[in-house]
């Protein structure tokens, strides 16, 4: 089965065919990251405006990369929420005009579960994956949202725990801002503190962990943010805001950000006896992240296999939805289908 997918839920404009839920066919994205960069963040408007531009090229390309005929094509999947109304909107309502006018079914997909999904998908030159097995746990950690899961089977979700305020990514971007890095925080952040590490000196900065120690899987980082603000600020005043000190706080904030989300999710992985661990969403291209959570499952002797998408499926794209809609395959009347900006799981 061939399913052609879309996904606007931000600032990627994405549109893929993805072949049984795993053989990427084509991936199209086109990302207006650039104009954000230039606002240090997304402005909503200015996201939809993009998306607008781009809706049409994208899923013709992602046709002609594949070289496919429609009548090839065997359904739609588009992301229905949640993210950003207006980007939404503009995938949602494209994706209802084509399955109307090409008589196609058309399946609904939550964007996070659709994250999820980026550990099932091949690309064509690489080997192939080995199995997932159920139960899986899987992290989501991404620029809106951290989640922890348990994959009982495809379509047996349940939600652990989460964020109780800003999300991993979200916080990485904010802390970028107060570092004067570059937007997304991120990848940045990361960048930076490879510069520390190189010069492998001394850290005299330390930043709490918040909530490593509480039984449940919720996660709660905008007091770290509130930290780094601490430490921005007295480096000021000692006029010793320079660029070690920023290597030394993107470190740091890393270090921290890792710890808390690898210790709640090995202590789910034990929990829950599960057989595979799943990252996924865009901070899961974070190098300390992965080698750290692999290293840990192995560390702890777990019987769990570690998985983390190749690091261009972790960030926003549609092939992720089409693998989501194969394996969840439920189609519903585009007469039927809203936009959703608050979906939960
Ligand atoms: O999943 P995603 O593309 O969009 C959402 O659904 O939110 O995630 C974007 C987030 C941003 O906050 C960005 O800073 C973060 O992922 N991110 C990273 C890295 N690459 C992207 N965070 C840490 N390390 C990275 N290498
Ligand atoms: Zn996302």
């Amino acid at each position: 089965m061939r399913i052609l997918a879309i996904e606007t839920s931000c600032d990627e404009t994405a549109s893929a065919v993805v072949e049984n839920g795993t053989k990427i066919l084509s991936n199209v994205v086109s990302s207006s990251l650039a104009l954000h960069a230039k606002t240090g963040g997304i402005i909503p408007e200015n996201a939809a405006r993009e998306q607008i531009k781009y809706i049409i090229p994208v899923i013709k390309e992602a046709i002609e990369n594949c070289k496919l005929e429609i009548e090839n094509l065997d359904a739609l999947a588009v992301t229905v929420g949640p993210g950003l109304i207006g980007s939404l909107l503009i995938g949602v309502e494209t994706a209802k005009a084509l399955a109307f006018a090409w008589n196609k079914p058309l399946i609904p997909v939550n964007h996070l579960i659709g994250h999820i999904y980026a550990n099932f998908l091949t690309a064509n030159d690489q080997r192939p994956k080995t199995i997932i097995e159920f139960p899986a746990l899987v992290l989501i950690v991404s620029g809106g949202h951290t989640d922890l899961v348990l994959m009982k089977d495809h379509g047996k979700l349940k939600w652990l725990g989460g964020t109780r305020d800003d999300a991993a990514g979200e916080l990485f971007d904010k802390v970028g801002r107060l570092l004067n890095l570059p937007y997304p925080g991120g990848p940045s952040i990361s960048a930076e503190a490879d510069k520390f590490r190189i010069k492998n000196s001394e850290s005299r900065i330390t930043l709490p962990r918040p909530m490593i120690n509480s039984q449940d899987f919720d996660f709660s980082f905008s007091g770290l943010k509130t930290a780094v603000l601490r430490e921005v600020n007295k480096l000021k005043e000692e006029k010793q805001f320079n660029d070690p000190a920023i290597h030394q706080l993107s470190y740091e904030v890393q270090k921290a950000v890792v710890e808390v989300l690898i210790s709640k999710t090995i202590r789910a992985a034990e929990k829950y006896r599960v057989k595979s661990i799943l990252l996924s969403g865009g901070v899961s291209a974070n190098d300390e992240l992965r080698n750290q959570c692999e290293q840990m499952t192995k560390d702890k002797r777990l019987k769990a296999k570690f998985f983390a998408p190749v690091k261009n499926l972790c960030t926003d794209n549609a092939a992720m939805i089409a693998s989501a809609a194969f394996f969840n395959y439920k189609p519903v009347a585009w007469q039927k289908i809203t936009a959703n900006p608050e979906l939960h799981f």
